[in-house]
């Protein structure tokens, strides 16, 4: 592409060295793409004949659908998917392939197919994302009326539905969603006719390039164009804060499937065995998906160091984006493309939960609040539980089975009544401001989110 100025072959070592066709090919679809609408412009500027540029649309979907059926030979020493295709149209049809880069340079062109690639990319993501939510309230609908201790410190603190912890993640997964679509706004820009930096003294049509790509505008510094990828790095965050969401489900479904907790059960299909063990039935989905929340972390970190220090505009590091761009997102997509199937064929242990809930200790905050209805300040009333705590500690009994009149020797306030509290049913169906779970609110939620995510 450039022997004019050069004497010498480039060397082996560096060819390979240099080389991204190995995976930055499968940018392939918007490359033909973004040629295609290049070439419209063209054409429109008097550069191209109308022959021409059929020539050229027709090479290009030609090229595109051998690259799909497997029959395309990509050539390391083309460098990369861009310099591929344009060599081999121009091999094929001659000079209109040669005029294809007219005004155009590999970094506005790279930029523009990292752009097409990732808005594509977010719009699948947001699909997988919103499939994950269904799977998540449907679990939780099937399982509607289970309650379990909900956890701080991983220690028991109160009751709540299954479902009302499932749709904790429902809300996490939208501000995901939220934040993909915010991102592919600022994605979905045409940088195309910025050059190597500076445009150039070709005049094209770049709102019609961006009118066929459907971009709703176009950049407006030719050096910011070619120069930043903070888009990428913005979408990288957001697959790791979805990576970080999915892995605390990941451990949330660890503890559950575990003997000790044995809230759910995981189908065979979506577990593994030991090689040694023969009872083992190992979370593998979660565990995994916990793991790789790592590597989508670290392309982050990769990407944002990259980009560090980097004079303007365009320099040839940035072609290390790609790997981990293309990482992230495909470590992402799986993820939520097994998790969702898992869901929807777990079971939950419905007596094991309902054993773990009927602990009384669950609902010593609601003895708190019976004698804060009774006039003791909140403090004090906290002080008086927790030694009924301490006393049914030394006694080896639960709240539950506390004497009542061992509750009148901590505080006069406490009447027979006083056991009455101490029913789950009682506790969920007094949880009614909104945010809490109480049963009426659950269901609602429950229907609220089965409809905006149908
Ligand atoms: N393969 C390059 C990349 O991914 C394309 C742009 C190359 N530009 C250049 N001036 N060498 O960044």
């Amino acid at each position: 592409m450039w022997k004019g100025r050069f004497q010498q072959q480039t060397a082996a070592l560096l060819q390979t060295y240099s080389e991204s066709i190995s995976y930055d090919w499968r940018l392939w679809p918007h490359d033909i793409e973004g040629s295609i609408a290049h070439s419209a412009a063209l054409e429109k500027a008097g550069l191209l004949t109308s022959a021409e540029q059929q020539a050229i649309v027709d090479g290009l979907r030609q090229i595109g659908s051998e690259i799909e059926g497997g029959g395309f030979e990509f050539r390391t020493e083309l460098e990369d998917i861009h310099m591929n295709i344009e060599a081999e149209l121009t091999r094929r049809i001659g000079d209109p392939g040669a005029k294809l880069h007219t005004a155009r340079s590999r970094n506005d062109q790279v930029a523009l197919d990292i752009r097409l690639y990732l808005r594509s990319e977010c719009d699948a993501l947001d699909g997988l994302l919103s499939e994950m939510q269904s799977a998540l309230v449907d679990l939780g609908e099937r399982n509607s009326d289970v309650v379990i201790p909900g956890y701080t410190h991983l220690q028991r603190a109160q009751p709540v539905y299954f479902a009302h912890h499932l749709l904790a993640y429902v809300e996490m997964l939208q501000r995901d969603r939220e934040r993909l679509s915010d991102c592919r706004k600022r994605i979905n820009v045409m940088p195309l006719g910025s050059g190597a930096i500076a445009g150039s003294t070709i005049l094209l049509d770049r709102q019609l390039v961006a009118d066929l790509l459907g971009f709703p505008s176009v950049t407006r510094n030719s050096m910011d164009a070619v120069s930043d990828r903070d888009f990428a790095i913005e979408l990288l965050s957001d697959l790791a804060l979805i990576a970080m969401h999915l892995s605390r489900l990941s451990e949330d479904v660890i503890l559950w499937a575990s003997s000790e907790f044995h809230f759910v059960v995981l189908s065979d299909a979506f577990t593994t065995g030991s090689s040694l063990m023969p009872q083992k039935k190992n979370p593998d989905v979660a565990e995994l998906t916990r793991g790789k929340t790592g590597r989508v972390y670290g392309n982050l970190m990769s990407l944002l160091t990259l980009m560090k220090g980097l004079p303007m505009t365009y320099n040839r590091d940035m072609q290390e984006d790609k790997e981990a761009i293309f990482d992230s997102i495909d470590t992402v997509k799986a993820a939520l493309g097994v998790f969702a199937p898992m869901l929807r064929e777990a079971k939950v242990h419905a007596a094991r939960c309902a054993e773990a809930v009927a602990d009384p200790n669950l609902l010593a905050t609601d003895l708190a609040d019976y004698l804060v209805n009774r006039g003791l300040p909140f403090r004090k009333a906290h002080e008086v539980i927790g030694r009924a705590v301490a006393r049914c500690a030394e006694l080896g009994c639960g709240l539950d089975q506390l004497p009542v009149r061992e509750y009148r020797l901590l505080s006069e306030l406490f009447e027979q009544n006083v056991h009455e509290i101490l029913q789950v049913n009682r506790s969920m169906a007094a949880r009614q401001a909104v945010g809490a779970p109480s049963p009426g609110n659950v269901a609602n939620e429950l229907t609220r989110w089965k409809t905006q995510l149908s």
